[in-house]
């Protein structure tokens, strides 16, 4: 086998998306999770998958960069759309949108991976900002997890770039 990437090009990542072990799944707020796949420090881009086992509003936001995103189980909207974002689907958000995450009553899991670039940048009904998330953010606080549940807060490095 020839070798095709380029030696300063940062390796390959290959894992089971939906992880096997529930300590993988990092606590994101009661009944939110989210489970990392590229963390990307270079570019301020990360690829997780977000779980929701709640109804009601997860979070009001506003990101800079395209988002994109497929559902993978259960069903999600944004209260300023008429569209449900049902398993299969792709969604894209442009980037300067404000919206409101919100999960049904009838939606007992809702499992989709989300490529976020910039950063989550959170506000309230009124727009005033609240609070960010980025890829390091992202890290820190699997870092923490990863340390609590006995894999080791090196584990994230595995999704590191
Ligand atoms: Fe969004």
């Amino acid at each position: 086998m020839s070798q095709t990437t380029h030696q300063l090009s940062p390796d390959q990542i290959v894992v089971t998306a939906v992880p096997d072990d529930e300590r993988v799944w990092v606590p994101q707020a009661p009944n939110v999770w989210f489970r990392p796949l590229m963390l990307n420090t270079i570019a301020g881009q990360w690829c997780n998958l977000l779980r929701v086992r709640k109804a009601g509003v997860l979070s009001r936001h506003r990101h800079p960069a395209p988002v994109h995103g497929y559902v993978i189980k259960g069903a999600w909207r944004y209260l300023e759309h008429d569209w449900v974002a049902r398993a299969g689907d792709y969604i894209f958000e442009p980037p300067g949108e404000t919206h409101t995450l919100y999960v049904d009553e009838d939606v007992d899991e809702m499992i989709t991976f989300f490529n976020i670039s910039g950063c989550m940048y959170y506000v309230d009904p009124e727009d005033r900002h609240t609070g960010f998330e980025d890829v390091f953010t992202k890290i820190d606080m699997c870092r923490k997890h990863y340390s609590s549940v006995g894999l080791g807060e090196s584990f994230v490095d595995q999704f590191v770039r």
